[in-house]
C-alpha cells in the first residue's frame, strides 16, 4: 500500500487512476477544484481537498509516496492557461515533491513531448510546455517515470500497448484507462530506474512495460 498524491484526480485519466488505485488497496489524496467530481467514490481510502494548481498546492506533499501529475489546461482554454498548468502546476509539484522528499513522481506527458520543434501544429505550444516540465523533472533528481500516451480515446482499455512509435499516425492512439492502468503499474513498480516512455495501443501487457 502506497499513499499516492493525484494531482489532476478529476480528470478523464485521473479519476479512472484514482479508482483503479483504490481498487489495488493504495490511499489516495486527490487536490481538485471541484470536490463533487469525485463525489460519487466510495472508498474511506479517499481523500479529496478542494485546491486550484493555479494557487500554492505544497501543503499536500508531506507523507506521500508517490506523486502522480496528470493534470491538464485542456484543448478549450488558451496559452495562459496552458503556460499555468501544463508547465507552471507541472514544475510546482516537482518543486513541492523534492522539497518533501517524495520517492517517485509519475508524469502523464505527452507524444511529441521529446522534441516539439519535430512538430508543426498548432499544439506547439503544449508540447513545449510538457517539454520543460519533463525536462525539470529530469533534471530534479526525483525518481521519475515519464509516460507519454498518444492521441488519447475514450473507450475501453485492453491493457495491452506498444511502446515503439507506429509507423501509422493513426495508430498513434491508446485509451484513457489504459494511461491510467500504466500510472497503477508505474505505482506498484518496485524499480528504481527511471522511465520515459510512449505508451500506445499495442499487443503487449501492460504489466510487462513496468
Ligand atoms: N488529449 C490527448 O490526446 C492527450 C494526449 C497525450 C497526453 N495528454 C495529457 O494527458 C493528461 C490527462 O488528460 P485527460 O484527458 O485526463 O485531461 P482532463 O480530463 O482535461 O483532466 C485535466 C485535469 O486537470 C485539472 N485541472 C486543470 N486546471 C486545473 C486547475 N487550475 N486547478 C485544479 N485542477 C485543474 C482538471 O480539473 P477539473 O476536473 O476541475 O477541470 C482535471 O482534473 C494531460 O496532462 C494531457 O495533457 C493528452
Amino acid at each position: 500500500m502506497a499513499n499516492v498524491l493525484v494531482i489532476g484526480a478529476s480528470g478523464q485519466i485521473g479519476k479512472q487512476a484514482t479508482v483503479k488505485l483504490l481498487d489495488a488497496g493504495h490511499k489516495v489524496l486527490a487536490p481538485v477544484r471541484s470536490p463533487e467530481k469525485l463525489s460519487d467514490i466510495e472508498n474511506g481510502n479517499l481523500t479529496v481537498v478542494e485546491q486550484n494548481l493555479e494557487d500554492d498546492f505544497s501543503a499536500h506533499f508531506d507523507g506521500a509516496d508517490v506523486v502522480v501529475f496528470t493534470a491538464g489546461s485542456g484543448g478549450n482554454t488558451g496559452a495562459d492557461k496552458t503556460i499555468m498548468i501544463d508547465l507552471w502546476a507541472a514544475r510546482n509539484a516537482v518543486n513541492y515533491a523534492k522539497d518533501a522528499g517524495t520517492p517517485k513522481f509519475v508524469m502523464v506527458s505527452s507524444i511529441g513531448a521529446g522534441d516539439p520543434d519535430a512538430v508543426s501544429s498548432e499544439i506547439k505550444p503544449y508540447l513545449v510546455a510538457k517539454h520543460m516540465a519533463d525536462e525539470h523533472l529530469i533534471n530534479s533528481g526525483l525518481h521519475h517515470i515519464i509516460l507519454r500516451p498518444g492521441t488519447l480515446l475514450n473507450e475501453p482499455g485492453t491493457h495491452l500497448v506498444r511502446t515503439d512509435m507506429p509507423d501509422n499516425k493513426d495508430d498513434a492512439v491508446i485509451p484513457r484507462e489504459d494511461v491510467a492502468t500504466a500510472i497503477v503499474e508505474s505505482v506498484a513498480r518496485e524499480g528504481s530506474d527511471n522511465i520515459i516512455t510512449y505508451l500506445f495501443k499495442g499487443d503487449t501487457p501492460i504489466s510487462q512495460i513496468f
